[in-house]
């Protein structure tokens, strides 16, 4: 069996003391498992986490400067020193409520990989451009800045991809599976010919136990990234357990 890749998305949650109880009660039943699992948490509870868990803690984002007058943003090598390992990028919450462009998600990634940080870049349709038949034509537009800034980088650290259809964050509803693998392949295909990359591809938007197990048997899948179903420790290790 493949060994996949599982991430948490606490987004605005779960940034009190309830993270160290999740993290304590959680750690000791990841070590028989199949799969990497990685947690990315609020800003105010990174090094706590990363102090239970070393090598597994990330971030929901980061600025493209190093330092400078930003108000209310974060350096990825700040996020370094706090203990991340990884930082997600243009989630699509950020797109859609905070304005972030496909030209800013592009340098966000950019320098979390330049701070030896591992990226999880997310892009995703809409409902509209998903029921006008432009999946595909939306996912290289938040691509194709991408890959045009990190030409002649080297990927010494690691890029990986999310994809998460903007309809099916938080919905319930998830595209067939049909449709996931022709994203996927489509992602993993513009990798290859545009940067000579093979990355991981995760899938993201109302995973949970009930569908997982079909999702993850994808053979373009490698993984996922949960929102809703990572909040509590007991759901998501049965998530996770799910063949
Ligand atoms: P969801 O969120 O699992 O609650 O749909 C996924 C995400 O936003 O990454």
């Amino acid at each position: 069996m493949k060994r996949d890749l599982i991430v948490a998305n606490w987004k605005m949650f779960l940034g009190d003391e309830t993270s160290q109880s999740y993290l304590a009660s959680i750690k000791p039943l990841l070590a028989g498992l199949h799969s990497d699992v990685w947690f990315s948490v609020p800003y105010t509870v990174l090094s706590s986490s990363a102090a239970l868990l070393p090598s597994q803690i990330g971030a929901q984002n980061a600025h493209w400067e190093t330092e400078g007058a930003f108000t209310g943003e974060i350096s990825a090598p700040m996020l370094k020193a706090a203990g991340a390992t990884f930082s997600l990028c243009g989630h699509s919450e950020r797109r859609q409520l905070f304005g972030e462009s496909p030209a800013s998600a592009a340098k966000r990634a950019g320098a979390i990989l330049g701070a030896n940080l591992r990226c999880i870049f997310c892009v995703g349709e809409t409902f509209e451009q998903y029921e006008q038949g432009n999946t595909f034509k939306a996912l290289e537009a938040q691509l194709t800045p991408l890959f045009d800034l990190l030409k002649g980088e080297s990927f010494r650290n690691e890029l990986i991809f999310a994809y998460e259809p903007v309809w099916a964050i938080g919905t319930n509803k998830v595209p067939s599976l049909d449709e996931i693998s022709k994203s996927h392949t489509f992602i993993k295909n513009l990798a290859q010919s545009k940067r000579n990359i093979n990355p991981r591809v995760l899938y993201g938007g109302s995973v949970n136990t009930q569908n997982f197990a079909a999702i993850r048997n994808l053979k373009e899948v490698d993984g996922a990234l949960v929102g809703r179903a990572s909040l509590d420790p007991q759901q998501f290790i049965a998530l996770v357990g799910s063949l």
